[in-house]
């Protein structure tokens, strides 16, 4: 993991995701490998150095492991407290914290009365207050609905911006991979099977987890009312998968007219990963087929992969996706 990124773990449950933070933490001990922070091996500490060593990673939780008895305030001086600090000084630092992850006028709510997605920023307070290298994330918005999720994804991004802060994200949702995560391994039965770009696992997913991942996006299946919906549908039914430079909508409009077919979009899924964009759409494409096979070519000569679709048995005699000229991959 270099510095400064934002570097996400995902896996299924039961994957060992827990277990390597817990390890990153040394709340574990590994019984083979070295944890290196911030170019010291940590797992060969121990003691008081262990311990100011730990004061490096903060971490947060899927849920949020506040002290209920305490109000905001008060769990965020809870390690400035541990760590001896003066009041005076807890005080200035622990209100520059609820600022910074925009809690300052809900210093003195306890958590019984805070949102979870308030309660989790006054975790990402609690975290940040040692003024760590490293911040270690687990499933930390698994128990947030999708627009706080969105809200929290989006604060620790400024807090890696602002403060040049490592994040280590653990989960098992793709979409918080895709939101904000630079690079992201894959880990499979305690192992990490694929490290890479997020791009990169999307666009060459090569472990069956990390496929199973992406197949939601790239792969969409076709809803059955599509077929039903075109039954004397003229022309041939394709799906064309993009990632990055290819965006098949103009592809698919200089084809209409360097071709003489006619294109028509039935159904799609466009997505971005960060800046870049991916997807599949569903095309019914039409004409004399010496041009339908040439703008198939073509579209498949820019790095779009393309595949002839038949009806499934249900709706037509049969059921099976021929792969045509698919290149096997885009991009
Ligand atoms: N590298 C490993 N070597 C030996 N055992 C491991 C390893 N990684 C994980 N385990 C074991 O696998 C089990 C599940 O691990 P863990 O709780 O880390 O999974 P997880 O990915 O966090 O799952 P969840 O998504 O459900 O939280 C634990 O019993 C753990 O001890
Ligand atoms: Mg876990």
């Amino acid at each position: 993991m270099a510095s400064g990124e934002i570097f996400g773990i995902i896996g299924l449950s039961g994957a060992g995701k827990s277990t390597l933070v817990r390890c990153i933490n040394m709340l574990e001990r590994p019984q083979s490998g070295k944890i290196i922070v911030d170019g010291v091996d940590i797992t060969a500490l121990s003691g008081r150095e262990l311990r100011l060593a730990r004061r490096q990673i903060g971490m947060i939780f899927q849920h949020f492991n506040l002290l209920s008895s305490r109000t905001a305030f008060g769990n965020v001086a809870f390690p400035l407290e541990i760590m001896g600090m003066p009041r005076r000084e807890i005080k200035s630092r622990v209100t520059e914290l609820l600022r910074l992850v925009g809690l300052e006028d809900r210093a003195s709510a306890y958590p019984a009365q805070l949102s979870g997605g308030q309660k989790q920023r006054v975790g990402i307070a609690r975290a940040l207050a040692s003024n760590p290298k490293v911040l270690l994330s687990d499933e930390a918005t698994s128990a947030l609905d999708p627009t706080t999720t969105h809200s929290i994804l989006r604060l620790l991004k400024d807090i890696n911006r602002s403060l040049g802060l490592t994040i280590m994200l653990i989960t098992h949702e793709m979409g918080v991979i895709k939101e904000i995560c630079d690079r992201v391994a894959v880990i499979h039965n305690g192992r990490i099977v694929e490290v890479g770009t997020v791009l990169d696992i999307f666009s060459h997913p090569r472990s069956s987890t990390a496929k199973a991942f992406t197949r939601d996006i790239l792969n969409l299946d076709i809803p059955d009312a599509l077929w039903k919906n075109n039954k004397g549908l003229n022309g041939k039914l394709l799906r064309i998968s993009f990632i990055g430079e290819s965006a098949a909508r103009p592809v698919i409009s200089s084809v209409v007219k360097k071709f003489q077919v006619d294109a028509n979009i039935l159904y799609g899924k466009l997505d971005y990963v960060q800046d870049t964009p991916f997807g599949t759409l569903i095309v019914a494409i039409s004409g004399d087929a010496p041009h339908v096979e040439g703008a198939i070519e073509h579209m498949t000569s820019l790095g779009l992969r393309v595949e002839m679709l038949e009806a499934p048995p249900a709706a037509g005699e049969n059921g099976k996706a021929a792969e045509k000229c698919g290149v096997g991959e885009a991009g």
